[in-house]
């Protein structure tokens, strides 16, 4: 089978940033900025986007273009293509389709409540909750928590997720050209426009309530804008930026990489990478940022956003954000642009999520798409079933914790050793430049081969102490849940197994094919 590539520069351009714009940089940015004290979070944001994310961007968008030439599309081939010598090395690939798979099955429900949430502003069923109270109660409704006036049963929630579902399968079926690209074509520019309209309409709210003429926009913009250098000393705040950068431009987890094979090798990666970072970056710290910290900031005042942030993301999205734009003139309306915002930004960044699964049952397997799809239809309906049915009980929690946090950082730090230290800089940088429209200065060859491995290693060691072990050894889990967050540990566990047994079988199978080949010859 022919591999597919993409049709233009701007479309695999327009796929990366649909795949890196997403929930993280609408609800997790801000409230991530909030927690972390505004203008002392943004420093080291950005020096972390300078020698970390930048870089793996590079690193991703290269050798996933070296291993398309191969006829790879997905981590264990990609990896395997740069080290040829060591039999094991396809091994760590694994976690380049695991981590993706696991994010998808609870990614997938949270973007239909997105949709649920798209028909519920327009229709203006919440119009009656004008408290944090109420809000929160509608929403705990909707997700199966509570029972309330509004939901009794998680039907609604149960209707969205299956159009949601089917949405992301229909755009999957097109194919990487036809689907992926076509879809992110469009929903880049009309994500931007809703999101200038809701920036506008923030920036012209001036002092909502006079009677704290401190709570204004303007000082919302100085919370996050007015840098704070003592901050630099703090761990936590390292840790936190440095995983907003990681999850924001969904690198150090297989997904570019696989977007990346589908590239020529007399294409640019240098300067389309690049672009895709800052058309991520305009989106979060622009529009995610200035949209929404502003303006809870205006609402609920410096101590009011402080309390939002620790309610976490969830809070933000789908309490916060309806309770401010009901208070503006044409409220439904501003409620639908800001939940089908979302939305477009939920879902071309699943779609990314599932396509290493996808690419990797295609391309070892010549599985055909049909057949493909209903096998990875399967599984993750499957799976995200125990995610909607056991939502109070830590499971999405732990396939966070997991898939989008830990398997991040590793899979990020072994990939750069690799490209760096085993396929070797001097080869990397040659390989980085072909094609490229631009060339970097040479200090960045320098950063690559040690100052992003370093801080890699560092963030891992830092982060496993201070956060990973505690969740590893369910700490302050409540007993309830126990055996719940045991038994997704199991699933992981074996999903994980499962599919190092297929990438076995997939080398085998090529293994013996060769043999046949060879045999032939003779
Ligand atoms: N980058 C996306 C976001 O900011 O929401 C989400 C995401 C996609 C995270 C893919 C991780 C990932 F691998």
């Amino acid at each position: 089978m022919a591999k597919e590539r993409w049709s233009s520069k701007l479309g695999i351009i327009m796929a990366v940033a649909g795949s890196a714009i997403g929930l993280g940089n609408f609800l997790r940015f801000p409230v991530q900025a909030a927690k972390h004290g505004g203008g002392a979070f943004l420093i080291p944001y950005f020096i972390a986007l300078l020698l970390l994310g930048i870089p793996l961007m590079w690193i991703e968008w290269t050798i996933g273009r070296f291993g398309g030439g191969f006829g790879h599309s997905t981590s264990p081939g990609i990896f395997q293509t740069l080290c040829n010598k060591n039999r094991f090395i396809k091994y760590f690939g694994v976690i380049g389709i695991f981590a993706p798979l696991v994010i998808f099955i609870y990614y997938v429900y949270i973007e239909s409540w997105l949709l649920g949430y798209s028909f519920f502003a327009l229709t203006g069923l919440y119009n009656s909750c004008t408290t944090e109270e109420a809000m929160t109660l509608f929403l705990r409704g909707y997700q199966g928590l509570a029972r309330n006036n509004f939901f009794s049963s998680l039907r609604p929630a149960y209707f969205f997720f299956l159009v949601t579902f089917a949405l992301n399968l229909l755009i999957l079926y097109q194919g990487v050209q036809r689907g992926i690209e076509r879809v992110c074509k469009y929903a880049m520019p009309v994500l931007f426009f809703l999101g200038i309209i809701l920036l506008v309409r923030v920036f012209t709210l001036g002092t909502p309530n006079p009677q704290f003429p401190e709570n204004s926009i303007y000082n919302g913009l100085g919370f996050l804008w007015n840098p704070d250098w003592s901050a630099l000393r703090s761990g936590r705040v390292w840790l936190a930026a440095a995983g907003q950068i990681f999850f924001t431009l969904s690198c150090g987890i297989g997904i570019i990489l696989t977007y990346a094979s589908y590239l020529r090798r007399e294409d640019d990666v240098v300067l389309s990478g690049l672009s895709a970072v800052a058309t991520n970056e305009v989106a979060e710290v622009i529009l995610g940022g200035s949209i929404v910290i502003p303006a809870a900031f205006a609402f609920f005042g410096p101590a009011g956003l402080a309390r939002i942030a620790q309610g976490g993301s969830f809070n933000l999205g789908f309490v916060t954000m309806p309770l401010v734009l009901q208070r503006l003139g044409f409220g439904q309306a501003f409620g639908f642009i800001w939940f089908g915002l979302l939305f477009l930004a939920g879902i071309t960044s699943s779609i990314s999520l599932a396509q290493p699964a996808i690419a990797f049952l295609e391309d070892e397997f010549n599985l055909g798409r049909r057949r493909t799809l209903a096998l990875f239809a399967a599984v993750t309906f499957l799976l995200t079933n125990a995610v909607i049915f056991f939502m109070g009980r830590g499971v999405l929690d732990e396939m966070d914790f997991w898939g989008g946090t830990f398997c991040l950082v590793l899979f990020a730090t072994i990939e750069t050793i690799l490209f760096a230290w085993v396929f070797g800089i001097d080869r990397a940088w040659t390989e980085m430049h072909a094609g490229s429209d631009i060339t970097l200065p040479r200090f960045y060859r320098f950063i690559i081969k040690y100052v992003t491995p370093a801080f890699l290693l560092a963030i891992l060691g830092f982060w496993l102490v201070q956060e990973g072990m505690p969740v590893i050894r369910l700490h302050g889990v409540p007993a309830g849940n126990v055996p719940y967050v045991t038994a997704t540990r199991v699933l992981l566990l074996l999903i994980f197994a499962g599919l190092a047994w297929l990438v076995k079988k997939s080398w085998d199978r090529r293994l013996k094919a060769g043999a046949e080949e060879e045999g032939r010859r003779i």
